[in-house]
């Protein structure tokens, strides 16, 4: 298999894919659709993203945007093969019998009977949590279970750093991890650690949930290359080899967001957004600051 980053030069649009170490094949760039059970509009928003060119969706059950990614997928026409659809499970349901019941769960709210792409959303319930290391292996060996029975095609994991992995106990290594990574925000332990094991990054808050949209360093690289700043920050990610998540609940940006492949960072450039301070951070951490750590 190739690296992520030689994959990435041969991109000519969003649904060029990325080969992953299963040898399944992933679109190198995914919608994103945290949020979008909070518009009204969920699911014309979905059906304008597959209408606009996107393949690829990144769900989750914690999301609660898998119905309308369902019903969009039925309303746009386009079958089922054609797309490529993740979804996750949450970090309460680290255990066999829950894990099985989120992800049937899913399956029926996107109308689907198999899912391309299921990933454990992250590692630990809580920051107490003393078995999450137990939670992780068994957890790990239901999604092998259900690979090998064709409900899901492809499993991963979300937010893990390095010392993580190891608590899987298995000699199946996860294909995808999904991480916060933007400039500013670059996680490069993870990185490196999942690049070197022929795990593919993912990037949630690409475009630091539009945090870096008015960032200095990134309007000028914008600027001198005459593209948008969102248009830089996703190339930025590609050229890193890693596949960028943007959300958007416009048309025009979801247009603006898949012109990545007419134009190329320099090596300067690179250097310099690998070198932003810290900015544009969640404020989450995979051990330190858990989402909804009770
Ligand atoms: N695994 C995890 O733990 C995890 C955590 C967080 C997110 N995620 C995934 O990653 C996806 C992306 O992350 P995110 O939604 O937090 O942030 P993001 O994609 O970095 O940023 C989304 C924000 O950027 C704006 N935007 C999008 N395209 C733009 C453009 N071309 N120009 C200007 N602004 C633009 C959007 O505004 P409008 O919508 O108003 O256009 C929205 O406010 C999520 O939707 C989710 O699927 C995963």
């Amino acid at each position: 298999m190739k690296d992520f980053i030689s994959q990435a030069k041969e991109f000519t649009d969003i649904n060029s894919t990325f080969t992953l170490n299963d040898g399944n094949k992933i679109p190198c760039v995914g919608f994103g659709t945290w949020k979008i059970k909070e518009n009204e509009n969920g699911e014309q928003i979905i059906v304008d993203a597959i209408n606009s060119g996107f393949r690829h969706f990144d769900s989750a059950a914690l999301y609660k945007s898998e119905t309308s990614i369902g019903k969009a997928i039925k309303k746009s026409g386009v079958s089922r093969e054609k797309l490529f659809i993740t979804t996750k499970v949450w970090k309460d349901d680290l255990c066999p019998e829950k894990a099985r019941l989120s992800l049937k769960n899913s399956l029926q709210d996107l109308q689907t009977d198999y899912i391309d792409l299921l990933l454990i959303h992250w590692p630990k319930a809580s920051k107490k949590d003393s078995s999450w290391q137990e939670k992780l292996a068994v957890t790990w060996n239901e999604f092998i279970k259900m690979r090998t029975e064709g409900i899901v095609r492809s499993i991963g994991v979300a937010n893990f750093l390095p010392h993580h992995f190891a608590a899987l106990q298995s000699d199946i290594l996860p294909c995808i991890n999904q991480i916060e990574f933007h400039p500013g925000y670059l996680q490069e332990e993870a990185y490196n650690y999942s690049i070197k094991h022929g795990i593919l990054v993912e990037a949630w808050r690409p475009l630091g949930q539009g945090g870096l949209i008015n960032n200095e360093l990134v309007k000028v690289i914008a600027s001198a290359h005459n593209r948008s700043v969102a248009k830089i920050l996703l190339r930025y990610a590609l050229e890193r080899g890693v596949l960028p998540l943007p959300k958007t609940t416009h048309l025009e940006r979801m247009l603006e967001n898949q012109k990545l492949f007419d134009f190329a960072l320099s090596e300067k450039e690179m250097s310099d957004l690998n070198n932003l301070p810290l900015c544009a951070w969640s404020g989450e951490h995979p051990d330190n600051a858990i989402p909804w750590d009770d």
